[in-house]
């Protein structure tokens, strides 16, 4: 175990243990299976230390969700905790990460990002901002390569009648983030989504809800950050919560938007022990 790990393992052991708790993700799978989503998506920090165990036990969690037809992932800076962790979260990861044409064969470690998965009339896009950092940081960075395969794959998705969801770790705002936490190239991605478009940015990290526009090509572009999933919620703003989404495609010539794309927040309740509807709202 590295010193990083061994820190990490600590601050586990004293503190995020008692928080991001087994009995939360119970009742957010009960909630899941009854909600029966058509996809569900998971925008990183499935792991903690980046120990070998815990991406085996990440998969067996997320086939309680469905398979890699149902479900699809991105890494968060968590699942990239040490330096081998990328190349260990991709052989494990690789059905719920990767792209539905790509060959297995072919495949380098993180090197396949953005990944293009298309359920029906939806296109995943996930972007993988995680990477390894030093110790006490948590940035991201999408990178040079990276943006660029991004800018090409959106810009290919214009025509396509697909709704074009982006998936990414690491906010896309630096307000109120530590700029240890920060995304370091966020600037680049609002660049390419302004010039390419995109219709719903979805991502994770700062365990709060946030919801917040960019400017998109044809119009603008919803961005949601969703609280941790597992947090019992010692301080009750940071409460484990999940979002459900309804599409529905605008046919109308007054509307910029294509999609008219509802967000229904479901939070757990900690005296009941289940998640139940907090609140509806069109993005
Ligand atoms: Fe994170």
């Amino acid at each position: 175990m590295s010193f990083k790990q061994t820190l990490g393992w600590l601050k586990w052991t004293l503190k995020r243990s008692k928080e991001h708790r087994t009995e939360v993700l119970d009742a957010l799978v009960e909630d899941l299976q009854t909600a029966q989503p058509d996809h569900v998506v998971v925008t990183g920090d499935l792991t903690n230390l980046g120990m070998e165990a815990e991406f085996p036990a990440a998969v067996t969690w997320l086939q309680r969700l469905g398979g890699p037809q149902q479900v699809s992932i991105v890494p968060g800076n968590h699942d990239t905790y040490t330096f081998s962790s990328p190349a260990v979260l991709w052989h494990h990861w690789m059905d719920y990460l990767q792209s539905d044409s790509q060959d297995r064969a072919i495949r380098e470690p993180l090197q396949d990002f953005p990944t293009l998965r298309i359920r029906g009339p939806i296109a995943l896009v996930g972007v993988s901002s995680a990477q390894p950092t030093n110790l006490f940081y948590a940035n991201g960075n999408v990178g040079k390569g990276q943006l660029e395969r991004l800018e090409q794959l959106l810009h290919s998705l214009t025509e396509s009648g697909l709704c074009r969801i982006v998936l990414i770790h690491h906010p896309l705002s630096k307000e109120g983030i530590a700029q240890r936490r920060r995304l370091s190239d966020a600037q680049a991605v609002q660049d390419i989504l302004q010039r390419a478009g995109a219709d719903l940015v979805l991502h994770g990290h700062i365990h709060r809800t946030s919801v917040m526009t960019l400017p998109g090509r044809d119009s603008v572009i919803p961005v949601v950050g969703v609280r941790s999933s597992s947090a019992i919620g010692r301080k009750p703003h940071k409460r484990s919560r999940y979002h459900l989404y309804r599409i529905e495609r605008l046919d109308s010539p007054l509307d910029s938007r294509r999609f008219r794309i509802t967000m229904v927040t479901r939070g757990y309740d900690k005296t009941q022990g289940c998640f139940q509807r907090t609140r509806e709202r069109v993005l």
